[in-house]
């Protein structure tokens, strides 16, 4: 194959390993897989937030572009300020800086645990006005149910936060507390005795948030009642359980409108942890995801498709990961912050899309080994797009509503043989005016190969191989004719490429480069990588080949 051109040359002379049979794109939609706007969206840790947001005064319009760049290609993340920072963050109505944070070493190198917030927290909601972004604020219920101050922050919080969040039409959903499931036994330091359980969760949580409630009546007339993602747990296999916090009447009051829960695949430091092994895995990903479906499912039985669940009259909040990302701990240098976290990332989504996730929040801090991009220059790290942004642009332009007025997509997995380094998904859509799923029809297939392939010395991302190996191309064939599409149809291919899984740097979609010294964030094309490749349905097959280390994302006809 001679379409890359410049340094990835080296493709031509690859072995191409040719696929025996063609695999099956479904032929119908898949009721589990239809994703709400904003299905590619992000997490902001709480004290990082003035960082990546900026404020009035000085806005950070580079995560502006970043976040302008995935709303062009689909619709508008949605930003959820939270994280392990929101429990320690205690309000001081006198400081004049947005926020004062002391890190110490011993509890955690990478973010504060002592945090104070001022009134200008807030300015940072008000950064992207023309971007129509919408926010949750995360309240402090580690430190709201453990000492008077903390109290005394939401009282003093809720009304900043509401009045913030009204203006210019702002708010997202309200959280009360991160991952209380971890509250007793939390490695940075438990704020609750070993006694804590569901029962007395419910009830601070009851408590709490019918304050924010009265709160926000008082302070912010004409705004909706609250509604809140919950339960915002950490797992699924704590100290508490999100079944039994359902159970314990968690949702009494019928104002959780997403149930929210967070997800790493592993560790930054848990033994074993490798690129190919952990994260370019399309098995380790399923089972990490599936014991998500799996608590939601008997917790709101039949509700994943949408709709009633069997055992409750009332709809089972939709189910998001308000939290997630690749290795937990901020992430793990060469890993994390690589092309095949990228790539993890691509597989990570379109697979949680296709068994019921509504939206993913991809996790950030500043510095984090993890983060989409660096808002801010430190001691640790430059400004910069990182690796884990484009798989983000790359999911964006597979979710994306195929035409201003139709429905959005449905993602569905397309099964392949027993190779765990690779998966495939498709996007059907509704024709406008044909709602019925069987009158579906295929948007694009989405091709995630990942193989891993090095080009830098020991996999390090810094420093180029003399003499790299070649790399393996590999053919897929996919049987679209019973999914519709005809005989002779274009197919337009978009390539996420890299030099390989270790690159740090060199990334593009469709041959655009985001990256922070181009243009500050905003879209360049460059000109050593090839674009406009088009292949045609041919037999009602459409095939491609797909380099190791890389994702290719096929459309069809206008789509
Ligand atoms: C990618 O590889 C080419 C040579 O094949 C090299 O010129 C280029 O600098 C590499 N890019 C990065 C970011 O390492
Ligand atoms: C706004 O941000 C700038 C740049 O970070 C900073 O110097 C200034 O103090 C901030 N203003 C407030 C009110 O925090
Ligand atoms: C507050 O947190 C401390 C640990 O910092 C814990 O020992 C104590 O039990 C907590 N108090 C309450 C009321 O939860
Ligand atoms: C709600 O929590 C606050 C702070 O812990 C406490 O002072 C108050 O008594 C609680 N109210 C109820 C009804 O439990
Ligand atoms: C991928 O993950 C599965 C499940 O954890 C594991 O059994 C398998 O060994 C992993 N594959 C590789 C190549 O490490
Ligand atoms: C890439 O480099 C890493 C780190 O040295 C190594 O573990 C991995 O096996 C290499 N992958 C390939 C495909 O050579
Ligand atoms: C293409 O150019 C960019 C920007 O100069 C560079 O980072 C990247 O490594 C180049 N890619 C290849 C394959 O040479």
């Amino acid at each position: 194959m001679m379409l890359l051109s410049g340094g990835l040359l080296a493709l031509a002379s690859a072995a191409t390993t040719v696929a025996a049979e063609a695999y099956t794109v479904p032929a119908k939609a898949n009721p589990l897989g239809e994703p709400f706007d904003g299905f590619v969206s992000y997490s902001l840790e709480f004290s990082s937030f003035p960082e990546f947001a900026g404020n009035k005064s000085h806005p950070n319009t580079y995560s502006g572009n970043l976040l302008a760049n995935l709303a062009r290609l689909s619709t508008t993340p949605y930003i959820r300020v939270g994280g392990n920072t929101q429990d320690y963050a205690l309000f001081d109505a006198s400081q004049a800086a947005a926020l004062v944070g002391v890190v110490d070493p011993s509890r955690s190198p990478d973010y504060p645990t002592t945090i104070t917030i001022g009134p200008a927290y807030f300015e940072s909601y008000a950064t992207w006005p023309v971007l129509d972004v919408r926010f949750s604020h995360g309240f402090n219920m580690g430190l709201g149910g453990n000492r008077s101050a903390g109290w005394q922050t939401l009282l003093d919080t809720v009304p900043l936060a509401c009045r913030a969040l009204r203006d210019g039409d702002r708010l997202y959903t309200w959280e009360y507390g991160n991952e209380p499931d971890l509250f007793s036994t939390s490695a940075q330091g438990p704020v609750r005795p070993p006694t804590w359980d569901e029962a007395t969760y419910v009830a601070q949580w009851l408590n709490a948030t019918r304050h924010i409630r009265e709160s926000v009546r008082r302070n912010c007339r004409g705004t909706a009642p609250p509604r809140f993602m919950a339960p915002s747990n950490a797992g699924v296999s704590n100290h508490l359980k999100a079944s039994a916090m359902w159970s314990a009447g968690l949702n009494q009051d019928n104002d959780i409108e997403l149930f929210s829960t967070h997800n790493y695949i592993s560790g930054a430091t848990s033994p074993g942890v490798t690129l190919q092994g952990t994260l370019m895995n399309h098995t380790k990903t399923m089972q990490s995801v599936d014991a998500h479906t799996k608590e939601y499912d008997a917790i709101f039985p039949g509700a994943r498709a949408g709709g009633k669940s069997s055992t409750s009259s009332s709809k089972a909040p939709p189910l998001i990961f308000g939290e997630t990302n690749s290795l937990y701990n901020q992430g793990k240098p060469g890993l994390s912050n690589s092309f095949g976290a990228a790539l993890w990332g691509v597989d990570f989504n379109l697979y949680s899309a296709s068994v019921g996730f509504k939206r993913v929040h991809m996790h950030q801090g500043t510095n984090y080994r993890y983060q989409a991009w660096q808002p801010v220059m430190t001691a640790l790290d430059v400004v910069g797009t990182k690796a884990p942004y484009y798989g983000s642009v790359a999911v964006a332009a597979m979710v994306r509503p195929v035409k201003k007025k139709s429905s959005l997509v449905s993602i569905s997995a397309i099964t392949l043989g027993a190779d765990s380094a690779e998966a495939a998904y498709a996007a059907h859509y509704h024709p406008v005016g044909r709602k019925s799923r069987d009158e579906a029809r295929l948007a694009r297939v989405m091709v995630i190969n990942m193989h891993g392939y090095n080009t830098t010395v020991g996999g390090a991302g810094l420093e180029p191989l003399p003499n790299p190996p070649a790399r393996t191309s590999r053919k897929y064939a996919f049987a679209v004719g019973g999914a519709g599409v005809r005989d002779g149809a274009r197919v337009r291919v978009q390539r996420l490429l890299a030099n390989g899984s270790d690159a740090i740097t060199g990334i593009t979609f469709d041959g655009w480069s985001y990256n922070w010294d181009l243009d500050r964030g905003k879209p360049v094309r460059l000109h050593n990588v090839t674009v406009g490749e088009t292949v045609r349905v041919k037999g009602g097959q459409v095939s491609v080949d797909v380099p190791d280390s890389s994702a290719v994302l096929l459309s069809f006809g206008d789509c």
